[in-house]
């Protein structure tokens, strides 16, 4: 039993539950005292958040044990109680969007206030500049291909309030012989502490094939940022990190940030940099993430229209899946304590006393902020990553985001029905695809990378 809590507890302190279930070893006493430590200081801030919004609780999600009696549905049938999703193409006034136009004035920044305010929150006005430091460059081998590894940093402006230090981790390599910039695929990567291993795949399936060589092998880079590098994947972290240090080190106002933002805000100043390495094609850098970074690869991509294409893996809930639904994840877990420092503070009213269906908005309308450009949703095997993520769902959201994709010229998914699994939806601007895999992007990458060549030319 011992034990079995100090895996928990890791999972919440570094990593995610669902990538955790390989963690290897106990806590030691001074992991132990940052976790108990860390755990009330998430538990003040969500009270004090609370308070702002005048709740006193909220309702409680279900569990992602499918043993547990409060398991999460998996059934179908009893998916769709909300019959109604809010129409990406009905201005609040209730004018139908009939031309690009409307959308690029009118619509489009409509739905993005309503994701700010109730949501993902707002990136504030004033958060500081990033100045990029290049601390090393190695050539070296990956596999037979020669290439070029530059580490960097990027310091945020601190001058503001110095008691905070916040920097972005990222790392970028490009093939040594290129003749000239190369698209490059970035990461929203993990980092497993010393100790722990991502999960093994199970046993009998096949090795996946390398992501990184597999772009190289097509004469492109691949990057990796490390989002916690500069914003804490927990509550406790709110008053630090960068969303910290914009707020003077004071807890959130209910509009602001959360790390989703924040995670993506960084990427947006990694993609800065590329423009100036003349390594990297920056017209054609393509943002990739799993799980709680696949939420932030997909609000990345929403509101920084310099990436060119988005590979989200196994998203979910608060990423790709449609939250007005009755499978998997609900919005009442996203806005517990352990997952609402994701979101703005204002998100945590739809566990109570608002609904998902009062939400202003619907993860299609994510999907629709990324348009004209293509997505790729990824999402692995139910029976082997499980219900949790609720592959439908996220299959649904990219069929209603189709009609603002072809109001713009695009192709939708080209169908209602979902498909087999390993059947990729590639023919249009929205992609969908399930891999027998489980909770990785990793089988996708080769489908992905055929998908995303059709881009690489233009
Ligand atoms: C949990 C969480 C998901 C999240 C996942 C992850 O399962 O409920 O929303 O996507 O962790 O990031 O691994």
């Amino acid at each position: 039993m011992k034990e079995r809590s100090s895996k928990v507890i890791v999972c919440f302190l570094l990593i995610s539950s669902a990538l955790c279930a390989h963690a290897q070893r106990k806590l030691t006493p001074a992991e132990q005292a940052r976790w108990d430590s860390l755990k009330r200081i998430t538990e003040q801030d969500y009270k004090t958040m609370l308070a702002k919004l005048h709740i006193d609780s909220t309702r409680r999600g279900p569990s992602g044990n499918p043993q547990a009696p409060n398991a999460a549905n998996a059934d179908e049938a009893k998916a769709s109680p909300y019959k109604v999703l809010p129409d990406p193409l009905v201005l609040k006034n209730g004018k139908r969007v009939t031309s690009p136009a409307l959308w690029w004035e009118k619509r489009r920044p409509e739905i993005v206030e309503d994701f700010d305010r109730e949501v993902y929150g707002r990136v504030p006005a004033n958060v500081p500049k990033v100045h990029w430091e290049v601390v090393s460059t190695v050539n070296e081998m990956n596999g037979e291909i020669a290439v070029v590894t530059k580490k960097l940093l990027g310091h945020v402006d601190n001058t503001a309030h110095p008691s905070l230090t916040v920097n972005i981790d990222l790392t970028l390599t490009t093939p040594a012989q290129a003749r000239g910039p190369v698209p490059v695929m970035m990461e929203l990567s993990f980092v497993f502490p010393p100790g722990f291993a991502p999960p093994a795949p199970p046993a009998g399936t096949k090795p996946e094939p390398d992501w990184k060589q597999q772009l190289l092998a097509k004469g492109w880079g691949y990057a990796q940022i490390i989002p916690t590098s500069f914003q804490a994947d927990n509550g406790g972290g709110l008053t630090q990190g960068v969303i910290g240090l914009t707020n003077q080190g004071q807890p959130r106002k209910p509009d602001d940030w959360g790390a989703l933002r924040a995670w993506a805000w960084g990427a947006s100043r990694a993609l800065d940099y590329f423009e100036t390495d003349k390594a990297v094609d920056a017209k054609r850098v393509g943002i990739e993430g799993l799980s709680r970074f696949g939420k932030a690869a997909l609000v990345t991509m929403a509101y920084d229209p310099r990436f060119f294409i988005g590979f989200i893996g196994s998203s979910g809930a608060g990423g790709a899946k449609i939250l007005r639904r009755v499978f998997g994840e609900q919005v009442e877990n996203l806005a517990g304590s352990g997952e609402y420092h994701w979101f703005a503070g204002n998100f945590i009213k739809y566990a109570g006393p608002l609904t998902p269906n009062d939400l202003p908005v619907d993860a299609h309308e994510l999907i629709d902020l990324c348009a004209p450009r293509p997505v790729f949703i990824s999402v692995g095997s139910p029976t082997v990553e499980g219900q949790w993520v609720d592959a439908r769902g996220m299959f649904l959201a990219g069929v209603h985001a189709g009609p603002v994709y072809k109001l713009l010229g695009k192709k939708d998914l080209g169908t209602a029905t979902f498909p087999p699994m390993e059947t990729g939806l590639l023919d249009g601007d929205i992609a969908f695809r399930q891999h027998a895999g489980g909770h990785t992007t990793g089988p996708n990458w080769p489908t992905f990378l055929g998908y995303a060549d059709r881009y690489s030319h233009k």
